[in-house]
């Protein structure tokens, strides 16, 4: 008997079966060979939200939740949040390889040409209410999106799928930047070509009256936080990118339903819910109170916890030490004597520790988006612009995979048996 395979026995009818262990995973496939002699089918893994089911073979980021080890293709995203750009990492993520000085430049020219967004994009935000949530109207015009590039169906040709990630990449900081200006009654800005791709962001969310003078320690500091949420493997937003791309829709309605996933609180909308919590707490002498409420229930510790994470997540240590930097410009954010309360207390009691809840990526997070001028409602946004390439890295893999089919995962069903019809009369 190999040693690389796993031998179970069915007591239900004694029956032995060796199954191939790959790279640490036994097929679920394999496991429908197991069955009854009344027919019944083959043996199902029930794995309701995916807690040890892999769903893909995948070689663009690597996590060791224990050890706090996260890893773009291979590079320590330690050393990928100091030494790269943005569209460095997004050109790593999305061709496996860092570019060489050449590469880069045409990948940056490339984008450059395709940041204008059609003025029917422009009328189709302005048709939101005053007060939209800009993650819906990032939502909404995303998936728009695919209306006005019907070539982007044709997802089998590698050319045409790489004008849609150009076009993906480049638009949507555009349109998160309308978003911006539309909830406070701001005219739109236009893209900047002259500027840096986070420069133009920013400049197309601040600027007033053709003026903005750009701070570079905010700029890095922004461009560092898109780095470390640039991919982070199969987390639900990019779950959900893969699933629905899976039925081979365009990427831009692939996209949007990772962009939908995102807006929750349990996923990327978690930096708005730990800024709702600070406020809420008020005062760090309310943070023990705080606390025990969340140990008796009462709701979770926002920005705490990780379901891949059961260490310290590398991202937040990372944004600690941003924080600082920002806060040196900007001043000390009165909220961050109550958050680092917070962290102190957590980390030593008994309740977060043997559960292994650490401070996630989202705690600090918040803190620094607010003190940069972004509102709450706009966190999630700049969480979006930030995973793009990797959701767009990970749909093209999933693209490339002989392996993947349509996603469509199997139930067990525990409803009543067969019975009859009662009309109405009967009821
Ligand atoms: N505060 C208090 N208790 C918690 C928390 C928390 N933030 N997170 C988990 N727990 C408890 C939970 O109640 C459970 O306790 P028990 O075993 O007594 O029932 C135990 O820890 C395990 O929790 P779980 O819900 O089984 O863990 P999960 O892996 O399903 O959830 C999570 C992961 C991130 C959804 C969860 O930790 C959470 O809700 N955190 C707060 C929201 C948050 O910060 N989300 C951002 C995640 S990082 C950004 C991203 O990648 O999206």
């Amino acid at each position: 008997m190999p040693s690389d395979t796993l031998t179970i026995v069915d007591n239900r009818t004694g029956r032995e079966y060796s199954l191939p262990i790959v790279d640490g995973a036994i097929r679920a496939t394999d496991l429908a060979k197991i069955g009854t002699e009344d027919g019944a089918g083959g043996l199902l893994s029930y794995d309701p939200a995916y807690l040890n089911t892999s769903s893909c073979r995948s070689a663009i980021t690597f996590i060791d939740g224990d050890a706090g080890i996260l890893r773009y293709r291979g590079y320590p995203i330690e050393q990928v949040a100091e030494q790269a750009s943005f569209l460095e990492t997004a050109y790593l993520l999305l061709e496996g390889e860092l570019p060489t000085a050449g590469q880069l430049a045409s990948w940056e020219e490339d984008l450059r040409k395709h940041t204008y967004v059609h003025t029917n994009v422009t009328k189709f935000l302005e048709g939101f209410r005053y007060d939209a949530h800009p993650m819906g109207m990032l939502l909404g015009a995303v998936g728009a999106l695919s209306t006005f590039y019907p070539d982007a169906k044709d997802i089998a040709d590698p050319e045409n799928r790489y004008l849609q990630r150009v076009r993906l990449i480049a638009k949507i900081p555009t349109i998160a930047a309308f978003a911006f200006r539309h909830s406070r009654g701001l005219p739109y800005i236009f893209p900047r070509n002259d500027l840096s791709y986070v420069g133009n962001f920013v400049n197309m969310t601040f600027e007033i009256g053709g003026r903005h003078e750009p701070n570079p320690v905010l700029q890095r500091a922004l461009e560092i936080l898109l780095i470390l949420h640039a991919d982070h493997e199969q987390n639900c937003s990019t779950s959900a990118v893969r699933s629905v791309g899976s039925s081979h829709v365009d990427p831009f309605s692939a996209v949007s339903a990772g962009i939908a996933a995102l807006y929750g609180p349990l996923h990327g909308g978690a930096n708005e819910a730990v800024l709702k919590m600070l406020d809420e707490i008020g005062d760090v002498k309310c943070v023990p109170a705080y606390i025990e409420g969340v140990k008796s229930g009462k709701g979770r510790l926002m920005g705490f916890g990780h379901r891949v994470y059961k260490s310290y997540d590398p991202r937040a240590k990372l944004i600690k030490t941003v924080a600082d930097q920002v806060f040196e410009q900007t001043g000390l954010n009165p909220k961050l004597e109550i958050a680092l309360e917070l962290e102190r207390i957590a980390l030593e009691d008994d309740y977060f520790v043997q559960r292994k809840l650490y401070p996630n990526v989202d705690f600090y997070s918040g803190l620094i988006y607010q003190a940069m001028g972004y509102p709450t409602d706009y966190f999630t946004v700049l969480f979006a612009l930030g995973r793009l390439p990797g959701w767009i890295a990970q749909w093209e893999e999933m693209l490339n995979d002989p392996e993947q089919k349509i996603s469509r995962p199997r139930q067990t069903y525990i409803g009543h048996d067969e019975r009859a019809f009662v009309p109405m009369s009967g009821r």
